[in-house]
């Protein structure tokens, strides 16, 4: 597995001024240091191993906490969600050709784990592939930056221009993030794969009632459509439940990895939760849709 191509064209473009980034410091298994455009603009790996490409002013963003970050972290971490991982790097496998470099951005990354099972993925298929994840918030970079040092895990708002040349992915992953199609269309190869997760109806709908966290509406399909509409069409779509009976500390932290993590603390969530030791029955409802460029854009 290569970190990135350090021979042109540079998979990176420089969030100042557009030109084409390159890696410094890779020497035989020496890490990236800093990413240097040809104007001399330069980003400095953080010393958790993630670059900072936010510039300008940005999007007004709550960004996820620290501790809402581990909670995602243990949550994922303890393999519930395993399945779905599998599944999306399954629909990402077939763009791959053997012997071929393979590029995968992972956008709004949090902390990884998708990624980490789709390069493991990947790298059966492939002895040569590169990978972009970003996201916004720094806590949940340095985990992801743990998880997939081989990847460039990106600091940047995927609402601004993304730092990342044209037509340069073979397969873009979103899960339960968000999606700006002009840019996805843009860094996406002809013949390339956008691969998006999303909950379906019912996505743990038991734990939701306990908690306050936001139920899922029927209409998030055709928001998903809508949302991508003119850049992508929809060329396969797998729906995967998954039941899971959770521990007391698990119902927990899949209820404060969400958007409840915003606006209750971990002692409030516990006490709405009650002090019951009792395991939880419920069932994740994920949508995976493989989009195919639509090719109509401008
Ligand atoms: C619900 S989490 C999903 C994280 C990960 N894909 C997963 O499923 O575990 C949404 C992620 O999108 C990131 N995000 C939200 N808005 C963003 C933005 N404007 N630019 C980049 N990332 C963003 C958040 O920081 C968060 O990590
Ligand atoms: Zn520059």
């Amino acid at each position: 597995m290569v970190p990135m191509p350090s021979t042109p064209p540079p998979l990176l473009r420089c969030p100042l001024c557009g030109a084409g980034l390159n890696a410094q410091g890779i020497t035989g298994d020496a890490a990236v240091k800093a990413l240097v455009c040809g104007s001399g603009h330069s980003f400095d790996a953080a010393k958790q191993g993630y670059f900072n490409l936010l510039v300008g002013k940005g999007t007004v963003f709550e960004a996820d906490t620290a501790e809402m970050v581990a909670a995602r972290f243990a949550f994922l971490d303890s393999g519930h969600y395993r399945p779905l991982a599998e599944a999306v790097a399954a629909a990402v496998v077939p763009g791959v050709i053997p012997g071929e470099l393979f590029t995968v951005l992972d956008s709004g990354t949090g902390t990884g784990h998708y990624l980490r099972v789709v390069l493991d993925e990947v790298s059966r298929a492939t002895d040569s592939c590169a990978a972009v994840a970003l996201d916004i918030s720094k806590f949940a970079l340095r985990r992801a930056a743990r998880l997939n040092p081989e990847a460039i895990n990106l600091a940047c708002d995927v609402w601004q221009p993304l730092p990342v040349a044209d037509a340069a992915v073979d397969a873009i992953t979103v899960i339960f993030a968000p999606r700006n199609a002009a840019e996805f269309s843009r860094v996406l190869r002809p013949g390339g794969r956008l691969v998006v997760v999303t909950p379906r109806a019912g996505h743990l709908a038991t734990v939701a009632a306990r908690t306050g966290m936001l139920s899922i509406g029927d209409d998030k399909d055709a928001k998903l459509a809508e949302s991508l509409a003119g850049y992508f069409i929809a060329e396969s779509t797998l729906d995967l439940d998954v039941r899971m009976i959770l521990a007391p500390a698990d119902v927990a932290d899949l209820a404060f990895m969400g958007p409840a993590g915003h606006h209750l603390d971990r002692s409030a969530l516990a006490a709405k939760l009650g002090t019951s030791e009792v395991d939880t029955e419920v069932e994740a409802r994920f949508r995976i849709t493989v989009f195919r460029p639509a090719r109509l854009s401008p």
